[in-house]
C-alpha cells in the first residue's frame, strides 16, 4: 500500500481582491514640484523630501470598510493608500497585528482605556517589516538586485527576511556595538552584515555613498524611502480598524528619525480624507532614550531646531540615531495635537519594560520600554488624563534585548521532590 499524497487546501490567493491604485506619484514635499516614481528622494529642484500622493476622490470611491474587511488579514488590505500599482502575490505578509486591551496596566497607570498595539508580532519581529515590505517590492519593480540598508537593528532582520522571501540579496550595515540578537537574526535570514565602527549616523553617511555608487543596489531606508516610510501608516490603518473604524484621544509612540510617529498621524488622517472614520483630534505622545534624545531634548527646550546627538549614550540601541531626519514634523506633530515627546532614562526603560511584562506578558525591547515610560511621563505632566482612550505601539520583540534585563537564574537542583521542596523552601517563597 502506497502512503497517501497529502493534499493542502490552497488559500486564497494573496493580491486576488479587485484594487484600483490610489497612488499617482511623488511629489516634493517643500515646493511641491512632480517628480517621476522611481527610487528617488529628494526633489531635484529644491532638495525637498519627495513623498507618495495619491488619489483620495478615487480611493473614497473604491475602498469601504466592507470591502476592506474582505481582504487577507495584512498590510496589503489597505493598498489603495499606499505607493504600489499591483498587490504583492509573494514576499513576507507582515501586519494585522494584534490591538489588546490592557487593563492590568490601565489600573497600575491610572487609565480606564487603554491598548496595547503589539507590533513586536511581524514576521522578524518587529514593525520594522511593514516598511521594509513596501519598499522591497518597488525595489524589485524597479530592477535592483541587492536591498541594503543602514540599521540600528529591528530594520537589519526586516531587509533580511524580506530579501529572502523574495529571492533578493541583502546587505545590512550596523554601528559595531549592536545587540548580539539583532546581528544574529540578520546572519541567519542570510544577509551579508558589515559591522560599521561607529554611531549609527556614520553607518548612514556610508550608506549614502554605497547608493550613489553602487549599481543594483537599494539602500531602502535612503533611496527608496518615499515608498519606505508609507508602510508605517499602517500601524494607524489597523488601529482603526480594530477599535471599530475609530481613532483614539492619543497614541504612544517611539521616535529615532521621527518617521513611524508622524506617518501614524498622517495615516489617521488619510482615513478620514477617504471617509473610512470620521475626524477627530488626536494626541500624539512620542519617546525617545534620554541619552540619544535630540527631538525630545527640542521638545523641552520650546524650539525648533533639532541639535544633533553626536555620541549616543543609553541602552536603547533601536532608537539611537543622533541626527533625526524627520525631527522637524515630530516636534510640529507634538505641539500642534496637544501631544509631547518625552527623553526616558535608561533606568525608567527597564521599568517599563518589566511593567508590561509582569501586567500583561508582553516581552518588548528597549523601545517599547521607552513608550510605556513615555506615557506614565506624559501622565505626570497631565498631557494624557484617565478618561483618555490610549493605544500604545509596542514595536519590537524584547527577545532582541534580553541583555539588559539580565537576571537569569544560576542555580540548579537534582530532579527528586524533595530537591524541589529544599530549594523552594531557601528561596523562601509561599507555597
Ligand atoms: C523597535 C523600533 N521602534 C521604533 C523605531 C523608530 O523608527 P523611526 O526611525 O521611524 O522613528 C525603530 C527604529 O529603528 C525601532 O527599531
Ligand atoms: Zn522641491
Amino acid at each position: 500500500m502506497g502512503i497517501a499524497t497529502p493534499t493542502f487546501e490552497t488559500p486564497p490567493a494573496r493580491g486576488a481582491f479587485g484594487f484600483t491604485p490610489g497612488f499617482t506619484g511623488l511629489r516634493c514635499g517643500q515646493c511641491g514640484t512632480d517628480a517621476p516614481t522611481g527610487p528617488r528622494f529628494a526633489c531635484a529642484r529644491c532638495f525637498g523630501p519627495l513623498r507618495a500622493t495619491y488619489d483620495y476622490p478615487s480611493v473614497r470611491a473604491n475602498l469601504t470598510r466592507a470591502s476592506v474587511a474582505e481582504r487577507p488579514p495584512s498590510l496589503w488590505r489597505y493598498a489603495e493608500l499606499l505607493p504600489i500599482e499591483r498587490v504583492p502575490t509573494d514576499g513576507l505578509s507582515p501586519g494585522w497585528s494584534p490591538l489588546t486591551p490592557a487593563p492590568r496596566l490601565a489600573q497600575r497607570l491610572g487609565l480606564e482605556r487603554l491598548w496595547i498595539k503589539d507590533d513586536s508580532r511581524n514576521p522578524t519581529l518587529s514593525f520594522k517589516d511593514r516598511v521594509v515590505a513596501v519598499a522591497a517590492q518597488r525595489a524589485r519593480d524597479f530592477g535592483f538586485h541587492t536591498l541594503a540598508c543602514a540599521s540600528t537593528g529591528n530594520l537589519a532582520g526586516a531587509v533580511a527576511g524580506a530579501a529572502a522571501s523574495l529571492g533578493l540579496r541583502a546587505v545590512v550595515l550596523v554601528p559595531a556595538d549592536l545587540e548580539p540578537a539583532k546581528v544574529a537574526q540578520a546572519v541567519a535570514l542570510g544577509a551579508h552584515v558589515i559591522r560599521v565602527d561607529g554611531p549609527y549616523d556614520a553607518v548612514n553617511r556610508l550608506s549614502l555613498e554605497l547608493a550613489d555608487e553602487l549599481d543594483g543596489w537599494a539602500v531602502l531606508n535612503v533611496s527608496l524611502r518615499p515608498f519606505y516610510a508609507e508602510g508605517s501608516k499602517t500601524i494607524a490603518f489597523e488601529i482603526a480598524e480594530q477599535l471599530g473604524w475609530r481613532a483614539p484621544d492619543v497614541v504612544v509612540a517611539p521616535l529615532a528619525s521621527g518617521s513611524m510617529y508622524t506617518k501614524i498621524a498622517q495615516g489617521f488622517d488619510e482615513l478620514g480624507e477617504v471617509d473610512l472614520i470620521e475626524r477627530r483630534p488626536t494626541r500624539y505622545v512620542g519617546g525617545q532614550a534620554a541619552g540619544c534624545g535630540p527631538i525630545a531634548a527640542a521638545f523641552a527646550d520650546g524650539t525648533d531646531d533639532v541639535a544633533p546627538v553626536f555620541e549616543p549614550d543609553t541602552i536603547v540601541r533601536s532608537l539611537a540615531i543622533g541626527s533625526p531626519a524627520d525631527g522637524g514634523p515630530a516636534l510640529t506633530l507634538a505641539r500642534s495635537t496637544g501631544g509631547c515627546i518625552e527623553g526616558v532614562t535608561d533606568a525608567d526603560v527597564v521599568a517599563a519594560v518589566r511593567l508590561l511584562a509582569e501586567t500583561q506578558g508582553i516581552l518588548t525591547e528597549t523601545a517599547g520600554g521607552v513608550t510605556l515610560a513615555a506615557l506614565q511621563y506624559a501622565i505626570r505632566r497631565g498631557a494624557v488624563g484617565p478618561h483618555d482612550e490610549v493605544v500604545v505601539v509596542i514595536s519590537g520583540n524584547g527577545l532582541k534585548t534580553l541583555d539588559v534585563l539580565a537576571e537569569l537564574p544560576t542555580g540548579v537542583i537534582g530532579s527528586s521532590f524533595q530537591d524541589f521542596e529544599a530549594a523552594w523552601a531557601s528561596a523562601g517563597v509561599d507555597r
